[in-house]
């Protein structure tokens, strides 16, 4: 079922370029711009060189990729100093000049795009459906963002006069921007902070996830390449905990767009509080306990594919994807045994053949907090279903695909990040109390639901508080413009990535009242 299901799985998932002709003709390309990249700061004046960190396959670990040099504390201190000088100018520009420079960006990357695959393959172990739906999405995420800035920025709003004057309200960057980003999306996530930050008027500088900082560097000088200034643009590369934290408790930064997970959120919260200058605006976007209820009048093999996408694609490293399957107990026995036979199909291995469903996941460290998991729940849950990893992953970052049965959901006290998915049974009677223990997780991110009744599908949706509600589909892949993204409580701030308010959150509003 899962397999032949392949073609129409990638065009859910808004990878709908992605056709297995055009994957076929993408993978060659990608060979053809493989290279050893080097990544170091990109800050105007600075002079910095510290120790190299050399970044391998995650598939593969023998295989170098290349390597990057982390920024010092003289090169953070000069950026800081460039972005503020920049800023000004950079916010004076008409916002159609701004929109134009992320258009020509835009059209820069769909032009580069077997190079950006093959950063997205070789680090951070994507697929290759994975990789085009990422590329896609970094830029869609500069030409929407580009049409929103020409639409809010172009020209102030006129309000009402009833006293006689004139009033305008304007829109206008906030100052210094630091945009920190995940792994997990190393170029939409980076580019679309960096896009929204530089359209409403900003000086940013980003600082990307250490395992993913090749990726960041080469969209970076692509930016440059199409007309951003190196000055309001910077490149900050290094480790969360010290490059990081040096650039949100300084008190020249007015803003941090935030992904990742819900505790550097509130590490960075507390760090922008504690600073005792002026009130900086925080973005966070960060994880879930996303769940997928599906009722007795679901339909399995619909429901099965869905849940298998939502659960296993990436490799599960996707905020959105489905951690817990509830199931109407009428049905479970079905779905649970339709569920163990589609995991038997799933190919786990290289991402860059065109037949691995699962790659690895991103690094040890991940390997080890999931192998930890699955023996915890090895003890206190029953295994559905674990998938045999093949002996070509003996080199790389590789965890075998699991689902377990739980009796209940506080059995998960966290986020489980990779490809895990628990499953918990419940009578039709019990529907409130699966509801009442979502919503008591405190995330709020994705929620699927799989039911062909009206009200269920009403009350559900209506109950659970979440950000983004899937039904009958599955619930990743969010498309710009098209299912803005993000969510509440523990899973994040909003306003919603490539959503009509998200510039909005970027901006000062400023309003001019003229005495006519
Ligand atoms: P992470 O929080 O470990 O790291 C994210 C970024 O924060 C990295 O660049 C890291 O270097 C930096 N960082 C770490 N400590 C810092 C500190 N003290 N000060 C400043 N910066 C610091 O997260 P991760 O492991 O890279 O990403 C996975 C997490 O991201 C998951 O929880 C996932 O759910 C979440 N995520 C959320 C969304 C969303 O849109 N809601 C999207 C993707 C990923
Ligand atoms: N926007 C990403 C998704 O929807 C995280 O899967």
């Amino acid at each position: 079922l899962y397999r032949s299901q392949g073609e129409d799985r990638n065009n859910s998932m808004g990878a709908n370029l992605a056709n297995d002709d055009t994957l076929a003709t993408l993978a060659s390309q990608i060979n053809a711009a493989l290279k050893s990249w080097a990544a170091t700061p990109l800050v105007p004046g600075a002079s910095a060189a510290g120790a190299a960190n050399a970044v391998t396959n995650p598939a593969d670990r023998r295989e170098l990729i290349g390597q990057w040099t982390g920024a010092d504390a003289a090169t953070v201190e000069k950026a800081l100093a460039n972005a503020v000088a920049a800023q000004d100018g950079w916010d004076r520009l008409p916002a159609a000049s701004r929109a134009t420079i992320l258009e020509h960006a835009a059209n820069l990357m769909e032009q580069r795009m077997p190079e950006f695959l093959a950063l997205c393959v070789k680090e951070a172990g994507k697929s290759m459906s994975a990789s085009v739906a990422e590329v896609r999405e970094a830029v869609d995420f500069l030409r929407y963002y580009a049409l929103q800035a020409r639409k809010l920025f172009g020209a102030p709003e006129k309000l009402p006069g009833p006293t006689g004057e004139s009033n305008e309200l304007w829109l206008h960057g906030r100052g210094v921007f630091v945009c920190i980003s995940p792994w997990n999306f190393p170029l939409a996530i980076y580019v679309g902070q960096v896009a929204a930050a530089l359209a409403a008027g900003n000086s940013v500088i980003a600082k990307p996830a250490e395992q993913t900082t090749l990726t960041a560097f080469v969209a970076t000088q692509l930016m440059h390449e199409a007309g951003v200034p190196k000055d309001v643009l910077q490149f900050v590369p290094g480790d969360g905990a010290t490059v990081g934290a040096a650039l949100t408790k300084d008190p020249r930064v007015a803003g941090v767009c935030f992904t990742g997970s819900t505790e550097t959120a509130w590490a960075i919260n507390r760090s922008l509080a504690a600073r005792n200058a002026s009130i900086a605006a925080l973005i966070a976007e960060t994880g879930g306990q996303n769940a997928l209820i599906a009722d007795s009048s679901a339909l399995p093999e619909q429901l099965v594919k869905d849940a298998m996408a939502s659960a296993f694609d990436s490799a599960g490293q996707r905020c959105s994807a489905a951690r817990v399957l509830f199931v109407q107990a009428d049905i479970a026995d079905k779905v649970v045994h339709m569920l163990a036979g589609a995991m038997d199909e799933l190919v786990v291995g290289d991402p860059a053949l065109l037949s691995t469903d699962v790659g690895p996941v991103i690094d040890e460290d991940a390997r080890k907090i999931l192998a930890d998991h699955a023996e915890r729940m090895d003890r206190e849950a029953k295994l559905i279903k674990a998938v045999t990893l093949p002996g070509a992953t003996a080199h790389g970052s590789f965890f075998a695909p699991r689902a377990y049965e739980l009796k209940s959901l506080s059995q998960l006290t966290r986020e489980v990040f990779g490809p895990v998915l628990h499953v918990i049974r419940y009578e039709a009677s019990q529907l409130d109390e699966v509801l009442a223990a979502i919503n008591a997780t405190g995330y709020g991110l994705t929620l699927g639901i799989h039911s062909r009744i009206d009200s269920t599908i009403e009350k559900i949706s209506r109950t659970v508080k979440v950000g983004n509600c899937y039904v009958n589909r599955n619930q990743i892949g969010a498309v710009v413009g098209v299912q803005p993204f993000g969510g509440e409580g523990l899973s994040g701030t909003g306003p919603k990535a490539g959503g009509p308010h998200y510039l909005l959150r970027f901006a000062s509003e400023r309003t001019l009242t003229v005495n006519t």
